[in-house]
């Protein structure tokens, strides 16, 4: 039986892991659970996987889930940054979840490591900020950080048995699925609507990533959590559409041949082998069935219609405090463009006046990344507010 807490319960990766918890009663425990203000539906998982302790960020949601919960015994239920981080930490854990996203999983990513805790790992936003320190963190710990978005994990299995080899890889080649715009032509783009970016064609998952799917700035920020992760060089690291989203990511070798990781496209699969890792279980996804006739394709990026992969490149290659930068301004100019703040064509527009602006540390700690996420955050407003 293994002990996990979740950063992020109520967004789609943390209902997709309770979705394998619950598959799975015999082999994991829900000890704790940790969301930013959803009290609904956080009051329902309780209800149903009773864990010792809950946390909410909100101070006032975190009081309504205490009313709302006077009949259930035996759950601590805490609220605002120590409640989160008092989740991250909790001493029956043996694995933490971080499904938080963004900038907000960062104080608590490193306590939960500090801590001691393995990490199944989902957070991009957070080790495109600080990978550097993350992967120092992780080693002083002696813990292990097993990733689960999609195409970080088909790597991860691909490289099985060729860890120690980072000699023999010619290349990563991260898929991508295109998002809902892989279709539209550039000048169409600066009339979308929030809606119509919502709309994956391939996945469903929560707003931020979405949206940073149909400008491909999803893809520019796995770049960044590659190269960390598999400690490997930016040339060595190529994007390539794949409208079909089954070959999840692969590894080309030096000798021409190369491994694949394929499935449905089903979150599922990612969290059970992070949880499970190195074994496997049977999971409710669908199943594959190469048998159904089937078409793959693979085609290049179009980097001039989709101007955030060419600023995560750059933000990559200078380094330091820049990739700091991209990433949040990000959750900013995402915000502003879901709200009809700004349009489509904006974000990439605000992101590289914001990068223009900043004055790169090269080699940052923890204190100059806040410093700088908070920087990047209002500069990003600023300017949105400017444009207004
Ligand atoms: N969804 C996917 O299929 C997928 C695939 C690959 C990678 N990822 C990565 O996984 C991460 C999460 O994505 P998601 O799609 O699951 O996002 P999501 O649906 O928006 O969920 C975010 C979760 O984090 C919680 N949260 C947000 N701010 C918080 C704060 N300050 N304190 C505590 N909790 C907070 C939210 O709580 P409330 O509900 O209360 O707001 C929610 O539980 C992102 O880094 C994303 O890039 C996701």
């Amino acid at each position: 039986m293994k002990n996990i807490a979740i950063l992020g319960s109520t967004g789609s990766i943390g209902k997709n892991t309770l979705n394998v918890v619950e598959t799975h009663k015999d082999a994991f425990k829900v000890v704790a659970l940790a969301a930013n203000k959803d009290v609904g539906t956080l009051e329902q998982q309780i209800r149903k996987f009773r864990p010792r302790l809950a946390a909410l960020n909100d101070l006032d949601a975190a009081n309504c889930l205490r009313e709302r919960l006077r009949d259930c015994e035996g759950i601590e239920i805490l609220s605002g940054n120590a409640g989160i981080q008092a989740v991250a930490t909790i001493d029956e854990a043996d694995q933490v979840l971080d499904g938080m996203g963004g900038s907000a999983g960062l104080l608590p990513t490193f306590a939960a490591i500090n801590a001691g805790k393995d990490i199944a790992f989902v957070n991009k936003e957070v080790m495109v900020m600080c990978g550097a320190l993350v992967l120092e963190a992780v080693r002083r710990n002696g813990v292990s950080l097993i990733p689960i978005d999609g195409e970080m994990s088909a790597i991860f299995q691909c490289l099985e048995g060729a860890r120690d080899k980072p000699a023999d890889i010619h290349r990563l080649l991260l898929t991508a699925s295109g998002g809902p715009f892989r279709d539209t032509p550039k000048e169409n783009l600066y009339k979308v609507t929030p809606q119509q970016a919502l709309r994956h064609p391939n996945w469903e998952m929560g707003a931020k990533i979405t949206i940073d799917s149909a400008t491909m700035m999803n893809k520019g920020l796995e770049v960044i959590e590659a190269k960390w992760l598999f400690d490997i060089e930016l040339d060595k690291i190529d994007i390539v559409v794949h409208r079909e989203s089954i070959v999840h990511s692969m590894v080309e070798w030096t000798d021409g041949s190369t491994l694949a990781q394929l499935g449905p496209t089903d979150m599922r699969i990612m969290i059970q082998y992070a949880l499970t890792y190195p074994n496997r279980l049977s999971t409710p996804a669908p199943r594959l069935d190469l048998r159904e006739s089937r078409t793959l394709h693979f085609e290049p990026v179009d980097r001039e219609k989709f101007p955030c992969i060419s600023l995560a490149y750059t933000a990559a290659e200078v380094g330091g405090t820049l990739p700091v930068v991209l990433s949040s301004a990000d959750e900013v100019v995402v915000d502003a463009f879901l709200n009809e703040t700004i349009g489509f064509m904006d974000i990439p527009a605000v992101l590289q006046c914001v990068m223009d602006k900043h004055e790169v540390i090269a080699d940052p700690t923890l204190e100059d990344i806040l410093e700088v996420d908070k920087w990047a955050k209002s500069t990003a407003l600023s300017i949105i507010n400017a444009q207004r």
